[in-house]
């Protein structure tokens, strides 16, 4: 028996893997974050299948489920949205059921900064103007930051910020990033990224209290940075016509003209 911790993806039932969906059809069990996972990703559970929303459940709860599925030998399928590598609480969960000694599986999911970045059609990384994705976010009331990990401190980086859980502070974000970033910088909130409701609001430091309406208030992310722009940047040199690489070389006497696969 395992509990099988699923990145869920961001919203749309297609942004799952594979092995996700595998793992929720052959799992008798199916734990899920009510708020953010989509009713037909439940849909590939087994007609059968015992599925708990955990939203409204404390961790002891979600435990005691899990126990209980060890106790009857039953494999659980544990939904997390996005990815289970930030901002899941998995972290809690696993160490609980380690404790137990409940074997425990991950398999990754589409993070929602991804599918954010995805709506609108931008690489975070354009050459020249950020090499960086920094993925954070703001105190709230139930999580203080570790200090250090300030916005101000990141906003000198000049990296493309990925604000998380933030939509409703935003008057911190733009007092935090304006000194550094400027006025002018490029901002998009992409509310529920992914999602049939999905909205994108393309907008700068200085007007993005003016153009974030007050029905956006939850499920939102915040880029920031230069790269957002979507213009302004270099080539990379992954295609430039003279550049000499490994799978491309220039000439006979390159370093990589005698390289072959086996030699990685
Ligand atoms: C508890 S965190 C979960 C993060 C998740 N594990 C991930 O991989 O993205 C919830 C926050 O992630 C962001 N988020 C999650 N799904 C989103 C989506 N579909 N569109 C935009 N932001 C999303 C929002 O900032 C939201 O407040």
């Amino acid at each position: 028996m395992t509990v099988h911790f699923i990145g869920a993806g961001p919203g749309a039932a297609d942004l799952i893997t594979l092995r996700g969906r595998d793992l929720i059809a052959a799992c008798p069990v199916c734990l899920y974050a009510g708020s953010l996972v989509p009713d037909e990703i439940l849909a590939h559970c087994p007609d059968s299948a015992t599925i708990i929303n955990t939203a409204p459940l404390d961790l002891d709860a979600i435990v005691a489920h899990c126990k209980a599925a060890h106790a009857k030998g039953q494999d659980v399928a544990r939904l997390h949205s996005g990815d289970l590598s930030v901002w899941s609480a998995m972290g809690e969960q696993i160490r609980r059921l380690r404790a137990e000694g409940i074997p425990v599986s991950v398999t990754p999911g589409v993070p929602s900064f991804a599918a954010a970045a995805a709506a609108l059609q931008t690489e975070l990384t354009l050459p020249g103007l950020a090499q960086s994705v920094i993925l954070t976010r703001t105190p709230g009331r139930a999580s203080s930051m570790p200090a250090g990990e300030t916005l101000t401190n990141f906003a000198a980086t000049g990296a493309t910020l990925a604000i998380h859980l933030s939509i409703s502070n935003l008057d911190t974000v733009i007092a935090d990033l304006t000194p550094a970033y400027g006025p002018g910088c490029p901002v998009a909130v992409v509310y529920r990224a992914s999602w049939p409701d999905q909205q994108v609001i393309r907008s700068t430091l200085a007007s993005l209290k003016d153009d974030v309406t007050e029905n956006i208030s939850r499920t939102a992310l915040i880029l920031v940075g230069p790269a957002l722009a979507g213009e302004g940047f270099e080539d990379s040199c992954l295609y430039a016509t003279e550049y000499d690489r490994r799978y491309r070389p220039q000439t006979a006497d390159s370093p990589w003209s005698s390289w072959s696969h086996g030699d990685d």
